[in-house]
């Protein structure tokens, strides 16, 4: 059966912003966090430690998250791809961190400029550190239904990344239809294949919704015991290495479904779209959440 509970992991202020080719004003940022931080949500991914080289619009990282008003029931997780990353996190007062590997070779070296086990290994030796301090781990495993560079991707593949990443102390691993080409067929595929190998209490879907699947995908993921679904404030969002991929699955929408089926996630959709409100008229953009659509009076 469905969950009673889902918790959502709002990850607009980094995959929804990462793309964004104008540089956003940090005070927007934060103040988008900050709305985000009343809407009951209990996890916000804030940035990236990254290389501003690679993804300029996380450049201004520490300021973010040295500027939003935490709160003490909510985690704000960075993502942190080798060593150099998760010490600049540290030091701007993270206290939950992101590695992200992923199943697909070519987007591996795209995307972090190493092979699948190399990067493996960065994340090893990032989640013992974090380990040594009591930080905990999230881990991505991206491009499991499908891959911008690669044809197919295996369920296998998936699986064992995923289960290393596991297995090295990750806490939760997302699995990451990144450029969101998966069907509910290919959906329960894979996962029967990773719930071999990791608990579900620890996986997570993570859908964007480039083809329109997202909330099926979710529902699936769902109906197979899965209770952690990543999305994105007004739908915001791309991998700038994905080329094409649009935004994650809307939070919005995600709220209005399950609340519709009964299941509880302590968020106030009101509050989420107010901040979907904020941040679209700073991006000057209408908003990819249906929900929001529909319920906009202007
Ligand atoms: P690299 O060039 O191989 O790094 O990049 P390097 O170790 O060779 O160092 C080269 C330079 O980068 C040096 O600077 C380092 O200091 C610097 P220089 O001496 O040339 O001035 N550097 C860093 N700077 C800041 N922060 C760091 C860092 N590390 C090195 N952490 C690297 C490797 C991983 C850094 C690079 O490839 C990178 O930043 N990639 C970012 C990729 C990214 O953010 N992608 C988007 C997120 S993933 C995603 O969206 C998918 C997901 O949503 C799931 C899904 O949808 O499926 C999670
Ligand atoms: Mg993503």
């Amino acid at each position: 059966g469905l969950p009673e509970y889902v918790k959502i992991v709002e990850v607009g202020p980094r995959d929804g912003l990462q793309n964004e080719k104008e540089i956003i004003p940090t005070r927007t940022k934060i103040h988008l966090i900050d709305l985000l931080s009343e809407s009951g949500l209990t996890v916000i991914e804030a940035t990236s430690f990254v290389s501003s080289k690679w993804v300029p619009q996380m450049a201004d990282h520490t300021d973010v998250l040295l500027g939003i008003k935490r709160h003490p029931h909510i985690q704000y997780p960075v993502l942190t791809p080798n060593m150099q990353g998760f010490q600049a996190a540290v030091a701007a007062g993270a206290t939950e961190v992101a590695v992200f590997g992923t199943a697909s070779e070519s987007f591996s070296r795209k995307n972090i400029n190493c092979s699948i086990e190399e990067s493996l290994q960065r994340f090893e030796e990032v989640i013992k550190s974090a380990k040594a301090v009591n930080i905990p781990v999230r881990g991505y495993v991206s491009c499991v239904l499908g891959c911008p560079y690669e044809k197919n991707i295996e369920p296998g593949k998936v699986a064992e990344v995923a289960k290393k990443l596991y297995s090295m102390g990750c806490y939760e691993i997302s699995l990451g239809d990144t450029i969101g080409v998966g069907t509910p067929g290919t959906m329960a595929t894979m996962l029967e294949c990773v719930l071999k190998e990791v608990p579900r209490e620890a996986l997570a879907v993570h859908c964007h919704d480039t083809y329109g699947q997202a909330l099926a995908n979710i529902l699936t993921a769902l109906q197979m015991g899965i209770s952690v679904v990543d999305s994105s404030v007004a739908g915001l969002g791309g991998c700038p290495y994905a080329e094409g991929a649009s935004g994650n699955v809307a939070t919005e929408d995600v709220v209005y479904m399950l609340t519709g089926l009964g299941i509880n996630t302590g968020v106030d959709l009101c509050k989420v779209m107010e901040a979907g409100n904020f941040i679209c008229e700073a991006l000057n953009r209408k908003t990819n959440s249906k929900v929001a659509q529909a319920c906009y009076k202007p």
